[in-house]
């Protein structure tokens, strides 16, 4: 089979190096891959300037392409499993509307509130006068979480309402470090340990990997902002088997469900970042519709199955 992966860092590293190992496997694409994935087996990089979808495309069918791996979120979230199937091309990962549940933070509000999962209480505001009003009436700390993709540098954990009420404005007229968003969420400030739930699933199957946990903040310590990960390990002690079915009974289920009511059909993986609280009570942070970077690192050095034959057996 020849095997294309998207992506470039270290969790599309990590898939390559698994893919390798596969006998079904005999040549590897990445795009645009780096320098550590060019030295697996069988891997080849390709660099293609600005891809768009189309151009994906067209390398996937010249190179007579088997199966694609999107690693990271903004193509899931822009329809390219949606365009290759339209192209009748095998790509692992989940549509368009499914991947909102990544892309749109208040779509994912919307569906856990209605699949009762237990989140932190939100409200959503695309203005900043009602913002802050709300921000008024709120306990400190406070989360503001600008809507759609920010790569894990959308949240903010506020300690003051000064500093809430300024991050606000920022946030709606793009001053924020750049960060700027029509939209933002407000929640409040849950308290726990976290811990990376990722599932394979298709349709109605559900199939956990091995938990892990990532270390979020910057610096030694666990201090400094929130990064999207500076490293992760697996499995970690907080997610026992039964946390594993009342996570997949009240969460991931009802999610699925959720969607279905929608219309909407998952396949691929799914992240539940959960805060755990002091009763073990698993409260959903946010969904990713992708592996975790770094926790695939962790997760596939420890995964004993082919990893094509899982993929494949998911996309059919
Ligand atoms: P998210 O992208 O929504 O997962 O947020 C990134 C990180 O911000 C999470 O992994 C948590 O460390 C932190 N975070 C997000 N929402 C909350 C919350 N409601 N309470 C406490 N910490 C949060
Ligand atoms: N490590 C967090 C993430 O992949 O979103």
């Amino acid at each position: 089979m020849n095997i294309l992966i998207i992506g470039s860092g270290g969790r599309e590293h990590a898939i390559a190096w698994k893919v390798s190992q596969s006998e079904m496997v005999k040549n590897i694409y990445a795009i645009p891959g780096n320098p550590g994935i060019g030295k697996e087996k069988k891997v080849k990089n390709f660099e293609i300037e600005n891809p768009s979808i189309q151009d994906y495309i067209r390398f996937a069918k010249s190179k007579n392409i088997d199966l694609t791996i999107v690693g990271p979120e903004a193509p899931l979230v822009d329809g390219i499993v949606d365009e290759f199937k339209k192209n009748n091309l095998k790509i692992f990962g989940p549509c368009k509307a499914a991947a909102q549940l990544e892309g749109s933070k208040s779509f994912c509000k919307e569906i856990l509130n209605s699949g009762k999962v237990l989140t932190a209480k939100h409200e959503t505001f695309t203005d900043s006068i009602s913002a802050s009003k709300y921000i008024k009436k709120q306990n400190m700390p406070i989360v503001i979480k600008a809507d759609g993709l920010a790569a894990g540098k959308g949240v903010f954990i506020v300690e003051e309402e000064e500093t809430a009420l300024k991050l606000i404005n920022d946030l709606f007229t793009g001053n924020a470090d750049g960060i700027s968003s029509s939209v933002i969420v407000i929640e409040e400030f849950l308290k726990g340990e976290e811990a990376s739930f990722i599932c394979l699933v298709s349709d109605e199957s559900i199939i956990p990997l091995a938990s892990s946990k990532d270390h979020k903040k910057l610096n030694n310590g666990d201090t400094g902002p929130n990064t999207g990960g500076m490293g992760a390990y697996s499995p970690t002690s907080l997610i026992d088997e039964k946390l594993t079915y009342k996570v997949i009974k009240e969460i991931i289920k009802p999610t699925l469900k959720e969607l279905k009511n929608r219309d909407i059909t998952y396949s691929g993986f799914l992240y539940a970042g959960l805060m755990i609280d002091e009763n073990k009570n698993p409260y959903v942070l946010e969904y990713n519709c992708r592996l975790g970077d770094p926790e695939a690192q962790a997760i596939l050095m420890r995964l004993e199955s082919d990893i094509v034959e899982m993929l494949l057996s998911t996309v059919d």
